[in-house]
């Protein structure tokens, strides 16, 4: 039964230190690989990179990493991280197609449409690179335990159609290698700090496939991306700034599609509301809302209303998971 050779690929691994992890995988991966080609989706996230350092470990040049400005990444990160991964020696290609995306999401407010148009768009983007590079037997992807578990509890139910590269590797007509299937996060960030990936990179905050997507209530618009990255990036420096990023899990903004009154400069103004969430998790699976201190919620409630234009209300989310979601869509 698929459920049970999971778990006993789990219970394999299980106690490994991330020395002895990455010296069986990376023989393992030399083993089923031998010469052939792989390509990879990069995410700009912790599992995708150190699938990526491991496959460079076992099979060099041989491993083709394509990076998709989906135009939901946030404010400034697809140039910072393409740098980043440059210097772990990655060979990437970065593409660019937001407009792409938002010309496909134009007018769709229906959260799981939106996630599908993503997926879609992700999907077709990656595959006309794929296209372009020759002899490709492999498709890298980042999943992780928690995936696996979360599809195999969900019964059959779609909760939320997490995996935004499903279909990838029929479509393709690829292999699928997945070398952290069995790992928990905390798990993954150790294995990349063995294999050398620096700190500040591990400890980013996971971050979801669709991306701000799923944290942009209603309709997609480049003016509401714009909108929802400065807010969020105010909220994610201030957290670097107080110290707490790193005593987090997972941080971000939330757009809702909902429009307020307030006032400024004596002005009525009728304007967006944005939300904050910060939560503590193991794993993803449960996870509850931070007790952010109230005068590091002051100041990033003022910073956003005064700085960002079109917000005059930033709320904070206090839902646990379960009954809540991490992620509002
Ligand atoms: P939820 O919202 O289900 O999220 O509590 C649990 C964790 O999964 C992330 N997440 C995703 N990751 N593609 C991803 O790669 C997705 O479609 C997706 N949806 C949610 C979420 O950010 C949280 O860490």
């Amino acid at each position: 039964m698929k459920e049970e050779k999971h778990h006993l690929e789990r219970e394999r691994i299980k106690d490994l230190s991330p020395a002895a992890f990455i010296e069986l995988t990376v023989n393992e991966l030399k083993e089923q690989l031998t010469d052939d080609r792989v390509v990879l989706g990069l995410s700009g996230g912790v599992d995708s990179t150190v699938t990526a350092v491991l496959l460079n470990k076992a099979i060099g040049q041989n491993l083709f990493c394509i990076f998709v400005d989906h135009g939901l990444l946030r404010k400034n990160e697809f140039e910072t991280v393409l740098e980043n991964y440059k210097t772990l020696g990655l060979n990437v290609i970065g593409i660019r197609a937001a407009q792409r995306f938002y010309d496909a999401l134009k007018g769709v407010t229906d959260p799981e449409a939106k996630r599908k148009i993503i997926g879609k768009g992700f999907i077709d983007v990656f595959e006309e690179e794929a296209h372009k590079l020759q002899n490709i037997k492999w498709l890298g992807q980042g999943t992780i335990y928690p995936d696996i578990l979360e599809s195999l509890t969900a019964e059959g139910k779609v909760i939320k159609s997490h995996h935004n590269v499903g279909g990838l590797p029929e479509k393709l007509n690829l292999k699928l290698v997945e070398p952290l299937k069995y790992l928990f996060k905390d798990e993954v960030r150790k294995v990349g700090a063995a294999l050398g990936i620096a700190e500040s990179f591990l400890q980013r905050h996971p971050f979801p496939g669709p991306g701000l997507g799923v944290r942009l209530l209603g309709e997609i618009t480049a003016e509401r991306v714009r909108i929802l990255q400065e807010a969020d990036d105010i909220f994610v420096s201030g957290l670097k700034e107080f110290g707490l990023y790193g005593k987090v899990w997972q941080a971000g903004a939330i757009l809702l599609p909902v429009q307020s009154v307030g006032v400024k400069n004596n002005e009525r103004t009728y304007e967006n509301a944005v939300v904050l969430r910060a939560v503590h998790s193991v794993n993803a699976m449960t996870a509850d809302w931070v007790q952010l201190p109230y005068n590091f919620l002051a100041k990033i409630s003022n910073d956003i209303i005064h700085n960002v234009n079109g917000v005059n209300r930033v709320a904070y989310d206090i839902s646990a998971k379960p009954p809540a979601t991490i992620e509002w869509e």
